[in-house]
């Protein structure tokens, strides 16, 4: 009897028994099934393997079946059993797609045969809120990137993409309405980098491309603060940039320049920037772009910012809280807020807050963020000193900050997203790992802070607690058995000192 957990898999799933037997697969191994899943299991064998396996409508020795079965299995669970053949069954057609990525992780190779080791594996998330940010404001990543960042995270079972799309540095996504936000505001990015912006079609076709990797996208205009972007194309919505001691010291350190309202701003600080509060068209400005943003996004959220709106008045800021959030419910969707809107008495109800505190709060950060559960919505936990991609691994990583804490993998790992706030548990859908963009210029940067860390946090999102195996012991020696993969595809990963690497 082998371990559940020595299972060459990340996330651990909720539940595995390991027979002894190997069922070979090759190029008469035959595939039934007419699912999407379907195909992106050819695509996966063949990409992994060389081996083409054909498609076949009867059963035949040895063949992998998929099908969706909702009473076999929860949304988004599976069933996987490898014996004389293979079946996966899905809850639902992202369950199938998640059997498809675990299927994929258990193949492996001896002297060039292919092979899965028996099992049966019944398994299902924990969350389900599995998400991940990509900052593409500070540094702009094209559609053929954000599809990569799509494929490797679906791969590891997130299920949101949240795109971060507005910000001091750039604006990034056309609207017809206002125009002059890619005319004017989009060439720019932080260091002076190339800039650059999504138009509707290119939105359209990450979105679709999300959609047939079962991942949700979350589009961010981030209000009122980190608005200094929205100032380059039209000045009359924002106020003149408030400088913080914080901002004024790190420029100085970084040698960056401070920002000159109507002029792009290229360096890294925060809490500059803020729309008028009291303009009416302030809010027929966030109306449009809500409204836009709302006719090409699909799923059910829209997330309007909040955060370090430092050079806001706190009563400003209230109220913009309150007037935005109820601009994207009007709209039909659900507002997401970073958790400081909590501090809005009357926030719209059903807002989803999330918290970028720390695994221990400070200040006011628990009472905010637990105010959105107050009034009827929910929290996304997306710890900084935990689940953020942008931190450093040790101290003199080339790439990324410090600001949250260092976090190598191991802290990646070890933390409870039910165990830092005062609210219910099922207050908490899930858990979000952002990468923010100031330190990477290029996507490779970005592969390199993402990956492994991205593997622990999604182990955080999806693996019960109770699930045998889910230590960081065991994660190790999971994680390491993703390296060929992560090599294979061209995956920049990080390899962590921390982990076992496997060569093959
Ligand atoms: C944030 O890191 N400013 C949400």
């Amino acid at each position: 009897m082998v371990l559940p957990h020595s299972l060459p898999l990340v996330p651990l799933p909720s539940s595995a028994s390991v027979g002894v037997g190997r069922l070979p697969i090759t190029e008469s191994t035959r595939v039934i099934g007419d699912s999407p899943a379907t195909t992106q299991l050819k695509d996966a064998v063949a990409q992994r393997t060389g081996i083409r396996l054909t498609a076949s409508d009867v059963a035949a020795p040895g063949a992998i079946a998929l099908r969706v079965d909702g009473t076999a299995a929860p949304a988004e669970g599976y069933r996987l059993t490898v014996a004389d053949g293979v079946e996966i069954v899905g809850g639902d057609e992202a369950g199938l797609f998640y059997g498809v990525q675990t299927l994929r992780q258990l193949l492996s190779e001896d002297g060039g045969a292919w092979s899965l080791p028996h099992v049966e594996i019944v398994d299902a998330p924990r969350f389900p809120r599995r998400g991940v940010m990509l900052d593409v404001t500070r540094h702009f990543f094209d559609v053929t990137e954000v599809k990569r960042f799509i494929d490797e995270t679906s791969a590891l079972k997130f299920n949101h993409l949240h795109l971060h799309l507005s910000d001091d540095q750039g604006w990034r996504i056309h609207i017809d309405s206002w125009p002059k936000l890619t005319e004017l505001s989009s060439a720019s990015a932080a260091d002076g980098d190339r800039g650059g912006y999504y138009t509707q079609d290119d939105y359209r076709e990450i979105v679709a491309y999300a959609t047939a990797h079962h991942m949700i996208v979350i589009p961010e205009i981030d209000l009122p603060g980190h608005t200094h972007a929205i100032g380059v194309a039209y000045p009359d919505l924002v106020e003149e940039p408030v400088l913080n001691d914080g901002l004024v010291s790190q420029a100085q350190e970084l040698g960056q320049p401070l920002p000159v309202k109507g002029e792009p701003y290229l360096g890294w600080g925060v809490g500059h920037s803020s729309v008028r509060i009291h303009e009416e068209r302030t809010y027929d400005f966030v109306r449009d772009v809500v409204r836009e943003l709302a006719e090409i996004t699909p799923g059910p959220y829209i997330h309007i910012g909040g955060d370090e709106s430092l050079g806001t008045p706190q009563a400003d800021f209230d109220l913009f809280a309150e007037k935005a959030t109820a601009i994207v419910v009007e709209a039909g969707k659900i507002p997401v807020a970073w958790h400081e809107m909590g501090s809005a008495a009357d926030i719209a109800t059903g807002t989803v807050g999330q918290y970028w505190g720390k695994t221990t709060p400070e200040g006011s950060h628990a009472e905010e963020a637990e105010h959105f559960v107050a009034r009827g919505g929910a929290l996304i936990m997306s710890a900084a000193d935990a689940a953020y991609l942008d931190m450093k691994y040790t101290p003199d990583f080339p790439l990324g900050l410090t600001w949250a804490a260092v976090i190598d993998v191991q802290r990646a790992y070890s933390w409870e997203p039910t165990a830092i706030l005062d609210v219910p548990a099922d207050a908490i859908l899930g858990v979000e790992a952002p990468l923010w963009s100031e330190t990477t210029r290029t996507y490779a940067d970005v592969e390199n802070l993402v990956f492994p860390r991205a593997g622990a946090l999604a182990e955080v999102a999806w693996s019960p607690q109770e699930a045998p195996g889910r230590s960081w012991e065991s994660f190790r020696e999971r994680l390491a058995t993703l390296a060929p993969q992560w090599r294979q595809r061209g995956v920049n990963f990080y390899p962590a000192p921390e982990i076992p690497w496997a060569a093959q």
